[in-house]
């Protein structure tokens, strides 16, 4: 198995680049190029030659950057509220709306079912957990929303008497309220889940553990169907964060202040999922139309 001397030389060339062509390296040793093929035969015949592997350079391996993702937006159907939030509520995520008593969180949930359908074709699903569905209906027709029973599911999961009664089966109601929850989104196909108010069937379960297994297993069983949902919840000490607020993706605020002698309404955001919205606090009003936020701070 000897080498001369061209062959080293040839060697050396293909070892700073195996595809250099036979006519150059005929061109620096001097040779023919029949000569240069007929040498690389027999050194790779001698398995002195084993392969032309291919050497990568850094670029080609660097994966190209990930392709920034889009967060899908549902409008709210409130008007004023999609401009402070990049156009809408992140899809298939779970906002929690918080407020005091007629602060307008049924109203704001009202307008995200009957606008989600009129405006966006999007079906819905009101858990009604306090009113009843009768008198739910009666309310938003006030409002001018005449809600259609076969694209918006109304369903109250419990009786009063379950509700208030000490003695009820919690957990037993817990198994019971999903499955209801689950069987109002396949009658109406909804995309939009409001539950009004949450508030009452977490406040069942008293120790903490408990409470947020609860509101956990709700949030990803909404967000499991593909359904973006506004739980409503009961707010009196504003500087309560209380759990749900941590499970939840996106946390709405409604507050009350006093302005000279009158109540002032005004709504914040205090998170909202991979969202840059407004940090401000929105005056809104309440008319015989509905809930109307104004934009600027
Ligand atoms: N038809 C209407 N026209 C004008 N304003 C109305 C009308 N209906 C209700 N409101 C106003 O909206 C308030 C009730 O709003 P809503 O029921 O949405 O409050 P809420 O936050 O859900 O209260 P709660 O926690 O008690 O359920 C009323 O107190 C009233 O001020
Ligand atoms: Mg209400």
């Amino acid at each position: 198995m000897s080498i001369d001397d061209i062959d080293s030389k040839l060697i050396d060339i293909l070892k700073k680049d195996a595809r250099t062509p036979a006519s150059k390296i005929a061109d620096v040793l001097g040779i023919s190029r029949m000569t240069v093929k007929n040498r690389m035969k027999r050194l790779e015949d001698l398995g002195i030659i084993r392969q032309y592997t291919l050497m990568l350079g850094v670029k080609p391996l660097v994966s190209a950057p990930a392709q920034a993702r889009k967060v899908e937006r549902v409008k709210s159907g409130v008007p004023g509220f999609d401009e402070l939030c990049e156009g809408g509520l992140p899809k298939s995520t779970t906002t929690l709306l918080r407020g005091p008593p007629g602060a307008g969180k049924t109203i704001f949930g009202f307008q995200f079912l009957y606008n989600g359908y009129k405006e966006y074709g999007e079906p819905g699903a009101l858990i009604a957990l306090q009113d009843s569905p009768s008198d739910l209906l009666t309310f938003a027709s006030t409002l001018g929303m005449n809600l259609d029973t076969s694209k918006i599911a109304i369903i109250s999961p419990f009786s009063p008497e379950t509700i208030v009664h000490e003695r009820a089966d919690y957990e037993t109601m817990a198994l019971n309220f999903e499955k209801t929850v689950e069987e109002a989104i396949m009658q109406a196909g909804a995309e939009r889940v409001v539950i009004d108010p949450i508030t009452i069937f977490l406040s069942r379960f008293e120790d903490i553990y408990t409470r947020r297994r609860e509101i956990y297993l709700i949030n990803n069983f909404l967000r499991s169907r593909g359904c973006t949902s506004i739980m409503i919840a009961e707010h009196y000490d504003q500087t309560d964060y209380v759990l749900e607020s941590y499970v939840a993706q996106n946390v709405i605020v409604m507050k009350y202040s006093t302005e000279g002698s009158h109540r002032k309404k005004e709504l914040e955001i205090l998170k909202m999922f991979a969202t840059d919205h407004s940090r401000g606090l929105h005056p809104y009003w309440i008319t015989k139309n509905g809930l109307k936020i104004e934009p600027s701070t």
